[in-house]
């Protein structure tokens, strides 16, 4: 049987990942959690003190390894052979993966590895430019956006949850900025694919949501298998 891709795009706190984490189980697909890569290559900058422009990239961008692979658990991420899955969470690896990912060399250095995991099986990846460019044929895209304010909220339950100190306008303020950076840079900005299927989540409560992507997926995949 061939893979099926299923693209799931949107900007930062939409649900994607929680979402798209869960349609996979269901399907017994293969998450790709794409952000993580270059939350990845954004670690490598901040854990060196490393100011990220168009100088560092060109100067280490070559000497980042970064692997994907997968346990029990689901995905993992490895930065020059370590272990970085968890590190990659905080809300400073997300700006600095929002910076990394304007540049065009982190991009396409991080092309082929989002497609080859593609190719070996079927997939539910994530991320904001997987229905244009990264896998354009997929056989479902989905974009999966909320408003700000709701994005916000549950971006900040969630760090408090992992005990980083922030307040709700804090990371209100990053989500807008974020959602700045991903949807105006030049290279691959975030937008709804012309043949996604957009699914607002505002005032949804995350099963809601969830229920509503497994509708559409469901009512899809037999036209595509
Ligand atoms: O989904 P996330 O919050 O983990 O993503 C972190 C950043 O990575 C996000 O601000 C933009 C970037 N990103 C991207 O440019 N392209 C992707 N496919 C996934 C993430």
């Amino acid at each position: 049987m061939k893979n099926i891709r299923i693209a799931i795009d949107g900007p930062s706190g939409a649900g994607k990942s929680t979402i798209a984490k869960y349609a996979a189980k269901k399907l017994g697909f293969h998450y790709v959690d794409t952000g993580a890569l270059y939350r990845g290559i954004g670690h490598f900058f901040t854990s060196r003190s490393l100011e990220i422009t168009q100088d560092t990239i060109d100067q280490y961008l070559n000497e980042i390894g970064i692997e994907v692979f997968y346990d029990a658990d689901g995905q993992r991420i490895r930065l020059n052979g370590k272990d970085v899955t968890s590190e990659i969470r905080t809300g400073a690896a997300g700006m600095a993966a929002a910076k990394v990912a304007a540049f065009p060399e982190v991009r396409e250095k991080l092309l082929d590895l989002q497609r080859s995991v593609a190719e070996k099986f079927s997939v539910v990846m994530d991320g904001r430019d997987i229905g244009t460019t990264v896998l354009p044929n997929a056989e479902i895209k989905i974009y999966l956006t909320a408003s700000a304010e709701d994005r916000a909220q549950r971006r900040y339950l969630e760090l408090i949850q992992k005990g980083e100190a922030t307040t709700l306008e804090q990371v209100l303020h990053d989500v807008k900025q974020r959602d700045h950076d991903d949807m105006h840079r030049a290279v691959s900005p975030l937008r709804q694919a012309e043949d996604a299927y957009r699914i607002d989540t505002t005032g949804f409560t995350l099963e809601q949501a969830e229920e509503r992507v497994i509708d559409y997926i469901s009512g899809r995949l037999s036209d595509v298998l």
